[in-house]
């Protein structure tokens, strides 16, 4: 199965495909987790990305491209989080699937409104070791501060900031909605409802995947 996760930034796109990878063991590829990795270690694709997501804006299509068609594993179902974001992106997949005899599976859209949003945001805390993500009021950790997972420090990450947040949904609407209808034509599209609690949208995510919406 191979599965991509679209909807707006702070949608749960990560927390679900985290828990959906443990369940099912399909890889989970998150973009935004391989750009920090990379702004992180300092290398050249690092450096690149990091003025774009400090401004909320997209990283350009041809690299976000090739670190996809680099991290593709040859054999196995996968999770896209965050990829594709443009209709070029989503272009560029479907030629690179085709290209590995592979098929996209089904396309789930994460729908929330922009309130929501920035209410999860401003009280999101990320691992620094491991990237588990936190909320301080709809999932603290049990030690303030400390991940429960690795013990890692919990950090606010920069583009969650209110004002990068709202620039962040602004983009969103711009550049990454119109993939609904075109994954709407092409006959893959499942929504769900994201303003729901974190137990129901798993259990709503799983049926979904199950019966094909
Ligand atoms: P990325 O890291 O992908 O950011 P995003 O898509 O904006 O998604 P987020 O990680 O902010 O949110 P999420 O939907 O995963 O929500 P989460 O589960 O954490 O990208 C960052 C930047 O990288 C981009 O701005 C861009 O610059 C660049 N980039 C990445 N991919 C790119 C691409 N393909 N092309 C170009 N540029 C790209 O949940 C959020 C919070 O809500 C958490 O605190 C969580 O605990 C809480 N929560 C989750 N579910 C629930 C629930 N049901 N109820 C209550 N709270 C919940």
């Amino acid at each position: 199965m191979i599965v991509v996760f679209l909807g707006p930034p702070g949608s749960g796109k990560g927390t679900q495909a985290r828990e959906l990878s443990q369940k099912t063991g399909l890889l989970h590829i998150s973009t935004g987790d391989l750009l920090r990795e990379a702004v992180k270690k300092g290398t050249e694709l690092g450096k690149r990305a990091k003025e774009y997501m400090d401004r909320g804006e997209l990283v350009p299509d041809g690299l976000m491209v090739a670190m996809i068609e680099e991290v593709m594993p040859p054999e196995g179902g996968f999770i896209l989080d965050g990829f594709p974001r443009t209709v070029a992106q989503a272009l560029a997949l479907e030629e690179m699937l085709q290209r590995h005899g592979k098929e996209l599976s089904k396309v789930v859209l994460f729908e929330i409104q922009e309130e929501d949003v920035v209410q999860r945001l401003s009280g999101r805390l990320t691992c620094s070791n491991c990237g588990a993500v936190y909320h301080k009021v709809y999932n603290p950790p049990k030690r303030e501060g400390t991940c429960d997972l690795c013990g890692g420090k919990l950090f606010q990450r920069e583009d969650d900031r209110e004002e990068v947040a709202r620039k962040r949904f602004r983009v969103y609407q711009e550049q990454t909605q119109p993939l609904v209808e075109f994954y709407k034509r092409r006959n893959k599209l499942i929504s769900l409802n994201a303003r729901e609690n974190h137990r129901l949208v798993s259990q709503k995510l799983l049926e979904v995947l199950k019966d094909g919406g």
